[in-house]
């Protein structure tokens, strides 16, 4: 007889095989050659189009629903990898060894005891803060915590400050290409004498990565027991990482499948392109700001509505709906109102995201052991087979990792308010490894507004203003 594990094992491979053969129409990807900057691309707003920089750490294809990391694909990943593996794929760029995944695993442990940083979190009124804002200050607290970084005579190390000096550059100055800010070099004899970088210090960056990976779900789950009235919870060495999120949230020793889809949900969010939250890190530790600060802003770009959130969203609308009889009535409505199905359509993906290709058949197994919630995922069902019938198919409008992702942590028992600190709690991990990978090249984010202001005003005094 299967084990559980076996039947989630092949339920993610039989979506790796529909996802193939949806999609074998489409040409598969050259693999790009390192780029030659400057380069010529077509940009939109927003820095829609706009290449940033060269990256391995993970590729995503809208067209082919491809989603790999470090060259694995997200399938693989999920039928036979864990999220300790993954994120050591991440920020390590191979695979570990066993030795090596058993001391990593280790370490996320030993960093996942962050009593001080859970008691001076709790001097603050985190019972009136959204689970985000907490999270922003508790990676704060981390930072002061674990690297002395706010003590008075503290900065970070200058070991690039040249590169983070551009604003001498005239802003009409095309790029030229240098992947350093050799500009500076040639402008100015002091900063010619300088003495030579000292490179970026890539063994305590991955530290303080895996700190941030193992600390961020832990200060999530407290927060949110507070929040519940009950008091956190230490992780247990018994548990995998998966496992010890369920049990720090829910004081549930897990089962294997809700350990094993934990698991899963995890290894699906940690990394995806350059979305906004991981531009934001990005672009904070361009600036030499440490990694604890990259880290918040990337939580306080996911706090977005536009970014994290929309499975909060989706819950909503299957609450609202209620019934699978009410479905078409309420998505008729909703498109007259010329409104969004919240957890559908994606910007990059215009084949079915494979991100909810797995999760949806696995908030089918959940279902089974808990039966009470069988109506909800009735109606997620019938919604996502109604919007297929009616626009999906034809626009190219498929369910997205949100839409069965709020589902999945429904299940497993979190409340809405954990569903984006769960994204964060995963995609820490791909944070941490594309700024790793930034900063061994490291140069200041620096795109240009166009001004299309007036020239030439003259001041009035404020008592002869009309
Ligand atoms: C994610 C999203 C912003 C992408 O938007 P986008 O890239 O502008 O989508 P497109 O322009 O390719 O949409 C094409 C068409 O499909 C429609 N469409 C896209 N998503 C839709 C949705 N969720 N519900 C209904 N119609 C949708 C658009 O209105 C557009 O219709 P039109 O051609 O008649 O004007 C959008 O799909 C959306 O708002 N989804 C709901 C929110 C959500 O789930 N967000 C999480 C994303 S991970």
């Amino acid at each position: 007889m299967k084990t559980d594990i076996e039947t989630i094992q092949r339920l993610v491979l039989e979506a790796a095989e529909t996802a193939r053969k949806e999609t074998a129409s489409e040409p598969e990807p050259e693999k790009s050659r390192k780029a030659k900057w400057p380069l010529t691309c077509t940009v939109g707003p927003g820095l829609e189009g706009a290449i940033a920089c060269e990256s391995k750490v993970g590729y995503v294809n809208g067209a082919k629903g491809w989603l790999v990391y470090r060259g694995y694909n997200i399938f693989e990943l999920c039928a036979y990898s864990s999220f300790e593996e993954v994120s050591f794929l991440l920020l390590h760029g191979k695979m570990p060894k066993a030795v090596e995944l058993d001391l990593f695993k280790r370490k996320l442990f030993n960093y996942a005891r962050i009593n001080k940083v859970i008691m001076q979190l709790m001097g603050f009124p985190i019972d009136q803060m959204s689970v985000m804002g907490a999270l922003r200050l508790g990676a704060n607290l981390m930072r002061s915590q674990y690297r002395n970084l706010d003590k008075a005579n503290a900065r970070p190390a200058p070991f690039d400050a040249i590169s983070a000096d551009e604003d001498s550059i005239a802003m009409e100055t095309l790029p030229s290409g240098s992947e350093r800010a050799t500009f500076e070099f040639r402008s100015s004899v002091r900063r010619a004498a300088a003495k030579p970088k000292r490179g970026f210090d890539k063994a305590s960056g991955l530290e303080d990565s895996c700190h941030l990976i193992a600390g961020i779900s832990c200060i999530a789950a407290a927060v949110s027991r507070i929040h519940n009235g009950l008091l956190p919870l230490e992780p247990r060495p018994d548990l995998s990482f998966a496992g010890n999120l369920i049990y720090l949230i829910t004081g549930r020793q897990p089962t294997p499948v809700q350990e094993r889809v934990m698991d899963i949900a995890l290894i699906l969010h940690a990394d995806h392109g350059m979305n906004a939250s991981t531009f934001a890190t990005m672009v904070v530790a361009s600036t030499l700001a440490d990694i604890y600060f990259s880290v918040g802003a990337g939580i306080a770009a996911l706090s977005g509505p536009l970014h994290g959130g929309a499975n909060e969203e989706v819950l909503r609308s299957l609450r609202e709906i209620g019934s699978v009889e009410k479905v078409k009535p309420w998505i008729e409505r909703k498109l007259a109102e010329k409104g969004k199905v919240s957890g559908f359509g994606h910007r990059v993906y215009k084949a079915y995201d494979p991100r909810a290709r797995i999760l949806g058949p696995l908030a089918g197994l959940l279902i089974k052991e808990k039966p009470e919630l069988k109506p909800l995922y009735a109606v997620a069902q019938k919604l996502e087979e109604t919007v297929l019938n009616t626009f999906g198919k034809e626009k190219k409008i498929f369910p997205n990792v949100d839409f069965y992702s709020g589902l999945i942590y429904s299940f497993l028992g979190f409340d809405d308010e954990l569903f984006t600190p769960m994204f964060a709690a995963s995609r820490v991990a791909g944070w941490t490894a594309r700024v790793l990978e930034y900063m061994e090249n490291n140069r200041i984010f620096r795109p240009r507004g166009l001004y299309i202001g007036e020239f030439n005003k003259r001041y009035v005094p404020l008592k002869l203003r009309a």
